[in-house]
């Protein structure tokens, strides 16, 4: 596999080894710092969405391993605009080791994957958001050493984020609920292939409208912006829609006692989440954010250190 688009195109065996990776690296990273196996080696990273988290871990990353990584703004790049996405994936294929991309379109960083002789990896899409699913389940994972079995329950819009822990967990054996209000579900399609893997993996995927009962049995809520980059006109009919689908600490009562809650952040305090929730003794929503890094050097690895992919 030259890219890391989705995580449904990995394998749970390949999905579990990047897992036990990370840990791997994390241990190293902690204990003194990770080998230089990336002198030499850099990463391009282009945006065109804002970001805190997918830049400065991406970017930490690189140097841990004694390499660089190049950030590339909407404004130098105009991916599709200035240029046509297959010419910049061809150009850069002959500078750097590895392109990660966050694109508005997901067919974009397919094009881009298609065209570029180097990996790429997907640095969230408006379908998905793969690399964050994968600091998740490494959450979850150290919290209870496993995924297979657990409750995960995601509360709010159908979203990239939604989409792609829906996916990790199905793959993993993670039983994944939402709850949604009406009109806000995933995609048909990722719905049907999360049924799929959660098949293969003897797992369940149930679709609610009720953030009470999505909760209920959680081992993890989820939750995550109710307006996503680039339907900011949406804003005002949506915060009609989701307050209902706060995680709040009512909300919270109604789940296992020793559940965790979980937001890939940027949060909207008082909005999807209040500060009591945020800041209380469920949250893990720092060292989630913080396996970021930890998580995309598993990846990194992966698809360009030493042995290849
Ligand atoms: N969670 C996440 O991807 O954060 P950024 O948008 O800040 O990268
Ligand atoms: N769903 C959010 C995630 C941000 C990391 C968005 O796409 O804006």
């Amino acid at each position: 596999m030259k890219d890391f688009l989705t995580v449904a195109d990995y394998s749970p065996e390949t999905l579990q080894a990047l897992l036990d990776s990370a840990v791997q690296l994390k241990e190293e990273w902690k204990s003194g710092g990770n080998k230089p196996i990336f002198k030499d080696k850099v990463l391009a990273m282009i945006f065109q969405k804002p970001s805190l988290r997918t830049r400065v871990s991406f970017d930490m990353a690189m140097r841990h391993f004694g390499g660089d990584a190049l950030y590339l703004s909407p404004a130098e790049i105009g991916l599709g605009k200035r240029e046509s996405i297959a010419d910049v994936a061809r150009v850069v294929s002959g500078y750097v080791d590895a392109i990660m991309a966050r694109v508005f379109d997901h067919a974009h960083v397919e094009e881009l994957a298609k065209w570029a002789s180097i990996p790429v990896i997907n640095g969230l899409s408006d379908y998905n958001h793969p690399c964050q699913a994968m600091a998740d389940a490494l959450t979850i994972y150290e919290e209870f050493g496993k995924m297979k079995g657990l409750n995960v329950s995601y509360v709010g819009d159908g979203n990239n984020v939604a989409v792609s822990l829906m996916h990790v967990c199905a793959k993993l054996g993670a039983n994944f609920t939402i709850g949604n209000p009406v009109g806000y579900d995933m995609p048909a399609s990722a719905i049907e292939l999360g049924k799929q893997l959660a098949t293969e993996s003897g797992s369940t995927i149930t679709l609610l409208n009720d953030a009470r009962e999505a909760v209920k049995n959680a081992h993890v809520i989820y939750t995550d912006t109710w307006t996503s980059m680039g339907q900011e006109e949406e804003t005002k009919k949506r915060q009609q829609a989701f307050p209902p689908y706060q995680v709040n600490e009512a909300l919270v009562a109604g789940a296992e006692d020793n559940v965790i809650v979980m937001h890939c952040l940027p949060a909207h305090r008082g909005e999807e989440i209040t500060n009591e929730v945020a800041d209380g003794p469920h949250s893990r929503l720092f060292p989630q954010a913080h396996n970021r890094l930890h998580a995309q050097k598993a990846i990194l690895v992966k698809l360009i250190g030493p042995s290849g992919s």
